[in-house]
């Protein structure tokens, strides 16, 4: 990958004659970029371009090449290829478009494996090049002017891809590459990545997605990166097509969005919703340091800004100091006796930048303070002549000690001086909404630091024990019964099978061994019809609950088979299920399916009938260990139910992980099976663990 970003040569075959079409504007892009390798312009028809002499075909240059941009039509590509081949070139970034995007996958098939079989990798087909900053080469047909500095851009979409190269610009955000991916018909997201985190030069990666291909590879790619470097994702279309042909809950619930979401938080990928928050979160974390703890503080001249930092910073998980002790004494000698030394720290409408600067500095000072969000609102001393002189010296000395941002409200003169300090590399913003999600967004990266060193530890296998041999048997007779779920006794014993704890329960088939297996089992019981006839058994009047007694039991035996004959004449019952009636548990549900993307993802949330409209759920692939299982249990909002409300004690969180990692292992291990829901799973206090009440299972 070292020769895609440095390349000691470049061929442009289809490089143009003439101006204005993309095989020229590429010649003159990478003359203009300064790139100090050799370019070769290949044309037919030879001759000079930018005063660089044409060569005919590839085959006439002399020299070795390791990177050929090809842009000639669609039809010429192939042959292309095979002359890059023949000179064994190493990368090829194809820009020609009419490949897979308009159905031509058999011809975009073919040119790949022609390549990778000739050692050859693709960029491509359909793109718009590749910049890469420390070869100072810009092989794209995108704007000139591409400001060297440290993110890495990954884009899906061209045209897009091309419009944030001038939107950086304008931000002044430095670039460290920016690669167009199109098709991704060979080298894809993961390669990149891969190649960006050892890049020095890249600081922070941003990539626009539009679909995922080869997301398994993709998931542990982004979990080692995010180890290093901070990575920002846009991701657009966002599907609930696929969701609705689903046929579980956990299918209807797991629009293709909210399991991209869950998964790339899973990966410490942060997500943004729109090109402008991604850029200014890529500029805050290249411009700023890390933070080195929690703590941190708003100093503002007004209350007001200070209430909406304060709502703003509980958003965006910021923790205010509060330690008013330690406050006062930071603060002082630069509050006023009637500021407020509390979190905000509110010099007051009389504060002139003289007192912020003083201010600001005791934060910077004081070993306690991690972090400072620096507001104002214009006053008659607080102005745009006053504002640029202390913001910007208060910048050069201490930025690269802690994090700051700025935010101020004000007029022409306030918001002029705002756009001068922006331009210099002050993270200053008109909105101080911008300015704290910024924050936000370093600590999300710092706590993600943390968590993954902490996960790292937790790394330990999972050991469950599964009987895999035993459940392939169960699929095997209801796929020989030509069943695409299975009958609910069939998904017990599949449950039983990987150690999951039921009810206890057992299928008679007479009255005799319905009395004597109820008193085994222990009042109360419920009493449920088995056949494969009858699948909604409430419906049929197969369903007794809380059967207390023997008395209740040969009453419910003789009314259930009453019922369910005049239900379905024709039914052929296999038995009646008597099974231990549970005491109501916190109602959680488990889901696991096949994800076309992300491969197997299971699903966690708050069960029972309502799960639909509560959507209390979230996902992961299953590539994931103990402690991020737990990460995904204290998403729900009813987490605090787990852990014990008004007096209860907590909920048996092991027993849940178990549980799920036992479907993970399932749905992994059998790839017949295309969707597991166990919904309710009760959950009781630690003692009393937790029990899987009703298991769906649906196979191919
Ligand atoms: N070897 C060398 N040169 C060749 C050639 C070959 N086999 N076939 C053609 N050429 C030359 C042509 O003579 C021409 O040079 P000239 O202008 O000096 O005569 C040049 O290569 C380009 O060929 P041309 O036929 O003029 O094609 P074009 O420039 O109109 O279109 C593409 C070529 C690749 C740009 C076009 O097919 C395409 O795919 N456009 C869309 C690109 C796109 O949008 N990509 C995605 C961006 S995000």
């Amino acid at each position: 990958m070292k020769r895609l970003f440095n390349p000691e040569s470049v061929a442009i075959i289809g490089a143009s004659r003439a101006a204005g079409k993309i095989g020229n504007s590429i010649i003159c892009n990478m003359i203009a970029s300064g790139y100090k390798g050799n370019i070769y312009p290949i044309n037919k028809h030879g001759g000079e371009i930018c005063n660089l002499p044409v060569y005919k075909s590839i085959l006439d240059v002399e020299k070795d090449i390791d990177l050929a941009t090809i842009v000639v039509p669609f039809k010429y590509v192939f042959d292309s290829v095979k002359a890059c081949a023949q000179k064994k070139v190493k990368f090829l970034s194809i820009i020609t478009s009419g490949f897979s995007e308009v159905g031509k996958t058999v011809e975009e098939q073919e040119i790949v494996k022609f390549a990778n079989d000739h050692g050859m990798r693709i960029l491509g087909p359909n793109i718009f090049g590749i910049y890469s900053a420390s070869a100072s080469m810009n092989a794209t047909f995108g704007p000139a002017d591409i400001k060297p500095g440290g993110v890495a851009i990954i884009t899906q979409s061209g045209a897009l891809g091309i419009a944030m190269i001038g939107k950086t610009q304008m931000e002044n955000i430095g670039l460290a590459s920016i690669v167009s991916v199109g098709n991704k018909s060979d080298l894809d997201e993961s390669d990149l990545i891969e190649y960006m985190i050892k890049d020095d030069q890249t600081k922070v990666i941003f990539m626009y997605m539009e679909g995922v291909k080869n997301g398994e590879r993709l998931i542990s790619v982004l979990k080692k990166a995010t180890r290093i470097k901070p990575i920002i994702v846009i991701k657009s279309g966002r599907s609930k097509r696929g969701a609705m042909a689903a046929a579980s809950h956990t299918g209807s619930l797991a629009g293709a969005d909210e399991v991209f979401s869950d998964i790339m938080k899973q990966c410490g990928v942060h997500r943004a919703h729109s090109i402008q928050q991604a850029l200014d979160w890529c500029k805050y974390l290249t411009g700023s340091v890390a933070p080195r703890g929690e703590n941190t503080v708003i100093i503002t001249n007004g209350g007001g800004v200070g209430v909406l930092a304060t709502d703003a910073c509980e958003e965006h998980g910021i923790h205010l100091f509060d330690d008013i002790e330690v406050m006062r004494t930071a603060f002082s000698k630069s509050v006023p006796s009637f500021g407020s030394v509390g979190n905000p720290i509110d010099i007051t409408g009389g504060a002139s930048m003289d007192d912020y600067e003083k201010c600001i500095i005791d934060a910077f000072n004081h070993p306690s303070i991690h972090s400072i969000i620096c507001l104002g609102c214009e006053t008659s001393i607080l102005n745009g002549k006053t504002l640029g002189p202390t913001i910007r010296k208060i910048h050069d000395n201490y930025h690269s000690i802690k994090p700051i941002v700025y935010s101020f409200v004000g007029g022409k003169d306030i918001e002029n001086e705002m756009d001068y300090l922006k331009a210099d590399g002050v993270p200053i913003y008109s909105d101080l909404e911008q300015a704290v999600g910024c924050l936000g967004i370093s600590y999300e990266n710092y706590r993600n630091q943390m968590v993954l060193k902490d996960d790292d530890s937790q790394n330990s296998s999972i050991d469950a024990i599964v009987d895999i041999k035993k459940i392939n048997k169960i699929i095997g007779s209801a796929k020989k019964d030509k069943r695409n779920f299975l009958l609910a006794d069939e998904g017990q014993e599949l449950m039983k099978a990987a150690g999951v704890p039921m009810p206890k329960s057992v299928v008679v088939s007479s009255l005799k061994e319905a009395v004597s297996q109820s008193g085994n089992i222990g009042f109360p019981v419920v009493m449920k019809i088995v056949s494969k006839d009858i699948l909604h058994k409430s419906d049929a009047g197969g369903v007794i609950l809380d059967l207390k007694n023997k008395n209740e039991v040969i009453d419910a035996y003789e009314a259930i088979l009453f019922n369910c004959k005049k239900y379905n004449p024709r039914a052929k019952i296999k038995g009646i299920e008597i099974a231990e009636m549970l005491k109501p548990g916190i109602e959680t549900i488990i889901g696991g399916r096949y994800d076309n993307s992300f491969g197997p993802v299971i699903m966690f949330g708050q069960g029972g009938i309502y799960v639909e409209v509560i959507r209390d759920i979230s996902f992961r692939s299953i590539t994931y260990n103990r402690f991020e299982i737990a990460g995904m249990i204290k998403e729900m909002n009813t987490y605090p139910l787990l852990l014990g409300v008004r007096g209860e004690s907590q909920k048996d969180m092991n027993g849940i992980i178990d549980v799920i990692i036992k479907v993970g292992i399932i749905l992994s291990s059998c790839p017949e099976i295309t969707d597991i829901e166990i919904n309710p799973l009760l959950a009781y206090d630690e003692d009393d663990g937790v029990r899987a009440v009703d298991v769906r299972i649906l196979i191919k």
